[in-house]
């Protein structure tokens, strides 16, 4: 018998990715069955933004820690679905926050159908994630999940709070992108290992190759915010700088530039000068703060990858692997 029939795991990366690809069908169908509601528009709004795609990157960790640590049981797809409805959620709230018109390739929910509309779909969104983890019948599951709602929370006002800041440190904007972005991608990861019934140190494992590579991926969406292409990434860029937001870009430009130059980010920052995007942007990328923000992202990436040894060697494992690369290496 060839070995491939009998081996418990797929043999090579395309069986993985079709595996995944399979998987991720039973969380859309999940998706579909729970989005629903007798409300029309909360119906409307909240299939506008799920159906207009994404890349799914949450649930996907989730199938891909509960299949390198052996978990098999259908919560996963629910769990799955979970992870990207409170992502989902934080979408919505963090685009009336940011005043945001373009997410996904489409007009924002809230561009479509006003703030208030917004906030509601996405309060019913966060909700019906609690719903649906109070079915899997799991305290820890519960306890995990309470608390990364809690911290992204906390983030998007920490963020607030920096708005219009040109002083705040590169450490305090690596708090916020850990609590609003990288909590996320931790719960997800840990979530497959609570599953799975694993060791306490594979569970920590498992959350810091999430905290890592949900570190890097924000700091690669602020990179892409200042030199992404909007037809491809879905959103506007230069949006950062419109909001007075302080990016690491930002910081090292700053830091970089001649006093001209860091007066010029500095006013743009206190006053959301977005005018002046194509001067900063020459200065952001003349100082190589792209390329040192790009430089920051790689170095949470080989902490993500790192975690990984705590696993067993399957090809799920070397996926993950691959998912790092492709985290960072992205340009949507
Ligand atoms: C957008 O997340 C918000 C950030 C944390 C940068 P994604 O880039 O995962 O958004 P979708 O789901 O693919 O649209
Ligand atoms: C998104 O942060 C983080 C959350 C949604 C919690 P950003 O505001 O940087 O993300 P985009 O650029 O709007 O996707
Ligand atoms: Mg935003
Ligand atoms: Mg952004």
């Amino acid at each position: 018998m060839h070995a491939a029939t009998v081996s418990p795991h797929p043999d090579s990366f395309t069986e993985v990715l079709a595996k995944l690809a399979a998987e991720m069908l039973e969380v859309d169908a999940v998706i579909a069955r729970r989005l629903t509601s007798d409300v029309a528009m909360v119906n409307q709004i909240a299939a506008y933004i799920v159906h207009a795609g994404g890349k799914r990157m949450r649930p996907k960790l989730v199938l891909l820690f509960a299949n390198a640590l052996d978990f098999k049981g259908s919560d996963r797809f629910e769990l799955a679905a979970v992870v990207e409805f409170i992502h989902t959620a934080t979408l919505l709230h963090d685009d009336v926050v940011d005043e945001s018109s373009l997410r996904r390739g489409k007009p924002t929910a809230n561009a479509m159908f006003g703030n208030a509309a917004s906030v509601l779909v996405g309060d019913f969104l966060y909700s019906r994630a609690f719903q649906m983890m109070v079915s899997c019948n799991r305290l820890r599951v519960l306890e995990v999940l309470a608390d990364a709602t809690n911290v992204i929370a906390e983030g998007e006002v920490l963020q607030l709070m920096n708005m219009h800041d040109p002083d705040i440190t590169i450490a305090d904007y690596l708090r916020v992108i850990r609590y609003k972005t990288a909590k996320l991608f931790e719960a997800s990861a840990r979530l497959g290992a609570v599953l799975a019934e694993a060791s306490p140190e594979i569970e920590e494992a498992c959350a810091g190759y999430g905290r890592a590579l949900g570190t890097a991926f924000q700091l690669i969406d602020d990179v892409l915010d200042y030199e992404g292409d909007p037809s491809t990434l879905g959103k506007n860029v230069g949006d950062d700088l419109r909001e007075g937001k302080t990016t690491l870009p930002l910081l090292i430009a700053m830091e970089r530039g001649s006093a001209a130059q860091a007066l010029l980010i500095r006013h743009a920052i206190e006053h959301g000068e977005h005018e002046r995007l194509t001067e900063i942007v020459d200065i952001v990328r003349s100082t190589g703060a792209l390329e040192a923000t790009r430089e920051a992202a790689r170095a949470e990436a080989l902490l993500a990858r790192q975690c990984l040894a705590a696993l067993p060697a399957n090809r799920w494992r070397e996926s993950l692997l691959e998912f790092v690369a492709l985290s960072v290496d992205r340009n949507h």
